[in-house]
């Protein structure tokens, strides 16, 4: 039975979830927007495809961050098209506007902070609605979904895109599986790091778990997650629902960007060590430099292979 005071203590613990999370990349806005405009420049693209956005519709990008999806949305627009990009974190909101301005496209986009789970728009407010790797960072992510169901206008797609290893028997899961069997025989022989893993195995050893405070606690069976962002879609009411993958595998230059590029997109060693006594960073850090400097003496690489589910779905 769920008490009164369970749900309320719920209720504050979701709410400092969202504000730590928004919080924590407040810090790190300028290396966020370097690196995903490095790294995540090929996503929006399939994303509006799978929508189908056209150059006079209203649009919504929910999680914007620094705004990768929203400004190649706002790319396309003729003059009756808009973008929404909504987020809860300052910092990322302000790089988003910075940069929507600074390419001349600030008429046809509006930033605005606001929680993903509880949008102040009207019903039906949207022809598409799209999200890039922000579905993760809900702690009611069937909230967040309800509210896109809402503000969509029907026959309007949904477009999400979750970090995903791609399905076993697909062209992407072949590939990606191969690289793995060849990763593992050159990680066994100390000749290759993987982002992220390689950070969070360190930043667990080192420095022991915030409860719930890394990522929403529904997330953390990731070969579960695809299917169940379909069984989020599916529960909303939302029908027609297709998926991709897409994947990238880059390798990194020196130990320092490999820190730097981890330090930035996980979570879990943005907030465990944003919190954590200087004395514990820098032996972490110096346990992380040496062991690359290890890797790459050895003439191995220091690699980011990151992948992307996109899932689409449309309101009846
Ligand atoms: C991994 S980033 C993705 C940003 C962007 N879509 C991209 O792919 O570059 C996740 C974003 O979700 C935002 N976020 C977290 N919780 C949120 C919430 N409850 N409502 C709206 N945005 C939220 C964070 O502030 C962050 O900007």
């Amino acid at each position: 039975m769920t008490t009164g005071f369970s749900q309320a203590s719920t209720r504050v613990h979701d709410k400092l979830f969202k504000l730590g999370d928004a919080d924590s990349y407040n810090e790190v806005v300028d290396l966020f927007d370097k690196y995903t405009e490095q790294f995540t420049r090929h996503l929006p693209a399939p994303m509006m495809a799978m929508a189908a956005v056209q150059a006079n519709q209203c649009i919504l990008d929910i999680g914007t961050g620094t705004g990768i999806v929203a400004l190649e949305v706002a790319r396309s627009l003729s003059e009756g098209g808009r973008i929404v990009g909504i987020d809860l974190s300052d910092g990322m909101l302000a790089t988003a506007r910075a940069k929507a301005e600074k390419e001349g496209l600030a008429e046809q986009t509006e930033f605005l902070k606001m929680d993903a789970e509880a949008l102040q728009f009207e019903d039906n407010a949207f022809d598409n609605v799209l999200s890039l790797y922000a579905l993760r960072h809900f702690p009611n992510p069937e909230k967040a979904v309800a509210e896109m169901h809402r503000v969509l206008k029907p026959g309007g797609s949904v477009v999400v895109a979750v970090g995903s290893r791609p399905e076993l028997l697909s062209r992407g899961g072949v590939v990606a599986m191969s690289r793995r069997i060849t990763s593992i025989i050159r990680r066994l022989a100390g000749r290759e790091l993987a982002a992220c893993e390689f950070l969070d195995q360190l930043v667990n050893q080192h420095i022991p778990e915030i409860v719930n405070s890394d990522t929403a606690h529904w997330t953390a069976d990731r070969h579960g997650f695809t299917g169940s962002v379909r069984g989020l879609l599916e529960s909303a009411g939302f029908t027609d629902i297709d998926s991709t993958w897409r994947g990238q595998y880059s390798i990194i230059e020196s130990p320092e960007e490999f820190w730097e590029l981890q330090m930035t997109f996980s979570s879990l060693a943005r907030k465990r060590i944003g919190q954590a006594e200087d004395s514990v960073v820098d032996g972490l850090k110096n346990e992380f430099i040496s062991t690359c400097e290890g890797v790459l003496a050895r003439k191995g690489r220091l690699v980011y292979q990151s992948g992307a589910a996109i899932i689409s779905a449309v309101k009846p």
